[in-house]
C-alpha cells in the first residue's frame, strides 16, 4: 500500500489547476446507462473511483473509451449492447456512488440487481430513500442475498418527496424520471452544483428537466434519450482543499480552473477567519499570513457549508486563533481524522456530533493513518504545517478522489513524495484499480 512522506514548513505559491469533479463524474457516467448513444465526457479526473464506474459500467457490457494524450481526460461511453444490468458487491463495496446505476437500469432495461453497499466508514449511509423513491415510480423492489433487485415494465411519474436531503438519492431519481411515462415531481432535492450539472447533460440527452438547483425538479418523461457531449464541473471540494492548503501555509496561490460561486460557503468563512481570498473568471487567490483566526463551522446540505470540507477546516482550525467548534450536521461519524490530527499534536475534543478545536497547537510530523478520502485530505494538510516528517499510510482513500494530489502539491512547492507501490502516471490504468 502506498503511503505519502511530508516534510512541513514550505508555504503554497504559484498556481494549481483543478480537476474535474468526481461527484458530478460519477453520476454523469451512470447517465451514459440510459441511451444506446454514445455519451461523450470532457474534465473527466482521473481518480480510482471512476475506475471503478468504468469497470462497473464495462462489467455490464458498456463500451467504455479512455481518452489518450491531450485527450486524456475525455470518456466515450456507449451503452448499446449491454449484457446484463448488474452491480456487483465486489465494485460497490468499494464505492457506495456504484448504486447510482439503480435508476437508469430500471428506467432503461426495466430491471435492475444492485449490491447494497452495506457499512462505511463515515456513518450508516442507507440508501433506503433512492428504493422509496423507484417503488413510488412504479418499480417492484425485493432484497434478497444482499442485492436489491428492481422491476418495472415502464416507470410512471409521481410526485416523490424526499424526506431527507440526498444527492445521490435525488441523481438517481431524476435519472429514471427522465424515461418514466408523464410527469415527476421531486421535492426536497439536494441544490448541488453536481445535481444541476446531471440535469444539464440529461436535457442535451433529450430529458426535460426544469428546476435542477431549487428543492422542486420538474421532469416530463420521454420515450428515450440520444447520445450528447458534456464537460463536467470543476471539483468545488479539491478546490476547497488547495485553497485551505495555501490560507494554512501561509502561501499566496491562485487556484484555476474552477468554478467560485460553487465555493461561496468556504470564502465567506475563510474571510471571517482573515484569509485573503479573491475571485476573478474561473480561479481563487488566497493569501494567507499563515495566523488564521478561528471561527465556528457547521456543515449543511449546500449551499451551506459541504461537510466534505469538514476535515480539511478542522486542520486549519488547529492552526487558528482561539477556539473554534467544528458541527457535523449530515453524517454521524465523521471526525475519524480527529484522533490522527490529535496524535500529530492538535487539541480536539469531540462532544457528540461537535468537535471543540482549540487552536494554534504546534504539530509535529508523525505516522498517521487515512481513513476515509477527505479524512486523508486533511492529514495531508496537517503535515504541511508539521514539523518534521509526517507519514501517511493507505493513501488509496485520497487517490480515489484527488488527481494526482501529490503531483500538484509538490508543483506550488509542497515537499511530498509518494513511497510503496510504484504507481503508473495514469491512475486509471486497470492493474492500479482496487
Ligand atoms: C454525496 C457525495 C458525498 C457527500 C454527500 C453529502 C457523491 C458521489 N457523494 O454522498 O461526497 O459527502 O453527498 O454532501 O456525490 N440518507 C438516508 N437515506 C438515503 C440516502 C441518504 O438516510 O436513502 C442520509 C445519509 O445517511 C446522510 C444524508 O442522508 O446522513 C446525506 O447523504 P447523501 O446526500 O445521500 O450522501 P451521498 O449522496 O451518499
Amino acid at each position: 500500500m502506498d503511503k505519502f512522506v511530508i516534510r512541513g514548513g514550505n508555504p503554497l505559491t504559484g498556481t494549481v489547476r483543478i480537476s474535474g469533479a468526481k461527484n458530478a463524474a460519477l453520476p454523469a457516467m451512470a447517465a451514459a446507462l440510459l441511451t444506446e448513444e454514445p455519451v461523450i465526457l470532457e474534465n473527466i479526473p482521473q481518480v480510482r473511483d471512476i475506475e471503478t464506474e468504468r469497470k462497473l459500467l464495462v462489467a455490464m457490457g458498456a463500451d467504455v473509451e479512455l481518452g489518450y494524450g491531450r485527450a486524456q481526460h475525455r470518456t466515450t461511453i456507449c451503452c448499446r449492447n449491454l449484457v446484463n444490468a448488474e452491480a456487483s458487491y465486489e465494485l460497490v463495496k468499494t464505492m457506495r456512488a456504484s448504486t447510482l446505476v439503480l435508476g437508469p437500469l430500471v428506467a432503461r432495461m426495466g430491471h435492475a440487481r444492485v449490491s447494497l453497499p452495506g457499512g462505511c466508514a463515515i456513518g450508516a449511509r442507507p440508501i433506503d430513500l433512492h428504493i422509496k423513491g423507484l417503488e413510488q415510480l412504479g418499480a417492484v423492489i425485493a432484497q434478497e442475498h444482499g442485492y436489491i433487485e428492481a422491476q418495472a415494465e415502464r416507470l410512471k411519474g409521481a410526485h416523490i418527496l424526499f424526506e431527507k436531503i440526498t444527492v445521490t438519492g435525488t441523481e438517481d431519481l431524476l435519472m429514471a424520471a427522465t424515461l418514466a411515462e408523464g410527469e415527476t415531481v421531486l421535492e426536497n432535492c439536494a441544490r448541488e452544483p453536481e445535481v444541476v450539472d446531471l440535469a444539464s447533460l440529461l436535457n442535451k440527452m433529450g430529458a426535460r428537466i426544469e428546476g435542477a438547483g431549487t428543492p422542486t425538479i420538474r421532469v416530463q418523461g420521454v420515450e428515450r434519450l440520444r447520445g450528447a457531449r458534456h464537460r463536467i464541473v470543476p471539483d468545488r471540494i479539491e478546490a476547497g482543499t488547495f485553497i485551505i492548503a495555501a490560507a494554512l501555509t501561509g502561501g499566496d496561490l491562485s487556484v484555476s480552473s474552477c468554478e467560485p460561486r460553487h465555493l461561496d460557503a468556504l470564502l465567506q468563512k475563510l474571510e471571517e477567519c482573515g484569509v485573503q481570498v479573491s475571485a476573478t473568471g474561473d480561479s481563487v487567490r488566497v493569501s494567507g499570513n499563515g495566523r488564521p483566526k478561528g471561527a465556528d463551522v457547521a456543515t449543511q446540505e449546500y449551499p451551506g457549508f459541504p461537510t466534505d470540507m469538514q476535515a480539511q477546516y478542522m486542520a486549519l482550525a488547529t492552526q487558528a486563533e482561539g477556539t473554534s467548534v467544528v458541527t457535523e450536521n449530515i453524517f454521524e461519524n465523521r471526525f475519524m481524522h480527529a484522533q490522527e490530527l490529535v496524535r500529530m499534536g492538535a487539541d480536539i475534543r469531540i462532544e457528540g456530533h461537535r468537535a471543540v478545536v482549540r487552536g494554534r497547537t504546534a504539530l509535529s510530523g508523525a505516522a498517521v493513518q487515512a481513513s476515509d478520502l477527505r479524512a486523508s485530505a486533511s492529514l495531508v494538510l496537517a503535515a504541511l504545517v508539521a514539523e518534521g516528517e509526517t507519514i501517511i499510510d493507505r493513501v488509496y482513500h485520497i487517490d480515489r478522489g484527488y488527481e494526482r494530489i501529490e503531483e500538484k502539491l509538490r508543483g506550488v512547492g509542497a515537499q511530498i513524495r509518494r513511497i510503496g507501490e510504484l504507481l503508473p502516471k495514469r491512475m486509471v490504468a486497470p492493474e492500479v484499480a482496487v
